[in-house]
């Protein structure tokens, strides 16, 4: 396939994207793999802000309270029917199965009354995808399309993978977190400092306000010779820095320890990928998923990268459905059509693609 989302002469495809895999209820129209001519989120966090995490119960009933009105709200922005869509894009998995199972049986019920091609997509190819996207009508330069062959590191939440993709859609897992995802770590890490749910923009933020990220050096694990990360001896060093200071009666430099914390998760995903790049002689690097909103990471592989590095705009880093609707796209165009039986996935590894 070429690096075209589509061959020249074919018509254009427009998918309705609709992604409901963790805390966001999201629809979106994409036009052939990289225009978004609507995108819109109804985000959680405050629901879930009070349980300090996402409580898949109460994710799942407000999916299902919202997902009609957002997908409504998409095809009117977008300016069109349903009727004028090619196809379905839904997000199968990876995710918590209550929540996809209501987008994945919207997206079914939709394909049944108007007779439109259904087609199942992974979260984390989403993820991928967000990188070709701009938005219709923002006046802006398009940005260049990544080249292949791309090392992409998806961080987020639920995942920290490394893959090699020489084409499109198609990918190899070069390794991935042994056990708390890069998200997951800020999460946890904000949570014994003391700041707000979701963790990740709470460190950014205190950290932004003022803090020295070489207060003190934390571990990096380093795991030479594989691909992999581990994050929990990091999040550990930090409790005990904390309970050390509590026990102690000192006051808890919060935004050092933030800054300090977050400088090393940076310095290990940076230098691990740009590694991993140069030996598979990667052209370009692709950074995708709700931490590579984080600014010092974003600035981190900006200036320390010989290779050109694509990191999608930071609305489009956090979970949305546009990126499901451009992946949708380039698997509608590389002929997938599921059937109406599909059922959701939460484990769902890209590699099973
Ligand atoms: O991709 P995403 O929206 O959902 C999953 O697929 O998991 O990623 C959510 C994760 C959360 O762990 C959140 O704390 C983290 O992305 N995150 C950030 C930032 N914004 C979101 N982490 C660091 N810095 C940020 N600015
Ligand atoms: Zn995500």
């Amino acid at each position: 396939m070429s690096d075209s989302p589509l061959p020249t002469g074919q018509p254009e495809c427009r998918i309705l994207g609709i992604e409901s895999s963790c805390d966001e209820t999201a629809a979106a129209v994409v036009e052939n793999g990289r225009v978004i001519l609507s995108s819109v989120v109804a985000s959680q966090v405050d629901l879930h802000a009070q349980f300090g995490g996402v409580f898949p119960e109460v994710a799942s009933r407000q999916h299902i309270l919202t997902i009609y009105p957002i997908i409504e709200q998409a095809l009117r922005q977008a300016h069109l029917d349903l009727t004028d869509v090619d196809g379905i894009a839904v997000t199968r998995g990876p995710g918590l199965p209550g929540s996809l199972v209501v987008g994945v049986n919207t997206a079914k019920g939709m394909a049944m009354g108007s007779g439109l091609p259904l087609i199942g997509v992974n979260h984390l190819e989403g993820h991928l995808y967000s990188a070709w996207l701009y938005k219709a009508d923002n006046g802006d330069e398009i940005p260049a399309e990544p080249e292949f062959p791309l090392l992409a590191l998806i961080v987020s939440g639920g995942h920290t993978e490394l893959i090699l993709m020489r084409e499109h859609l198609q990918y190899e897992r070069l390794g991935g977190t042994l056990d708390d995802a890069a998200g997951e770590a800020f999460d946890k890490v904000a949570r014994l400092l003391g700041l707000p749910y979701p963790g990740g923009p709470s460190i950014q933020k205190v950290v932004e306000q003022g803090a020295d990220p070489s207060h003190i050096q934390f571990p990096r694990a380093w795991l030479e010779g594989t691909w992999n990360f581990s994050f929990s001896g990091l999040k550990t060093a930090v409790l005990r820095e904390v309970r050390r200071l509590e026990e102690s009666g000192v006051e808890v430099p919060v935004a050092d320890l933030a800054a300090s914390f977050q400088e090393a998760v940076v310095e290990v995903l940076v230098v691990k990928t740009l590694k991993a790049a140069q030996e598979f002689g990667a052209k370009e690097i692709l950074v995708a998923g709700g931490v590579s909103a984080n600014q010092a990471l974003r600035n981190a592989f900006q200036t320390r990268s010989p290779l050109p590095v694509h990191i999608p705009p930071i609305w489009l880093c956090t979970d949305n459905a546009a990126m499901m609707a451009g992946v949708g796209c380039f698997r509608f165009h590389a002929g997938q059509r599921d059937e109406l039986d599909i059922d959701v996935l939460p484990n769902w590894p890209l590699t099973e693609l």
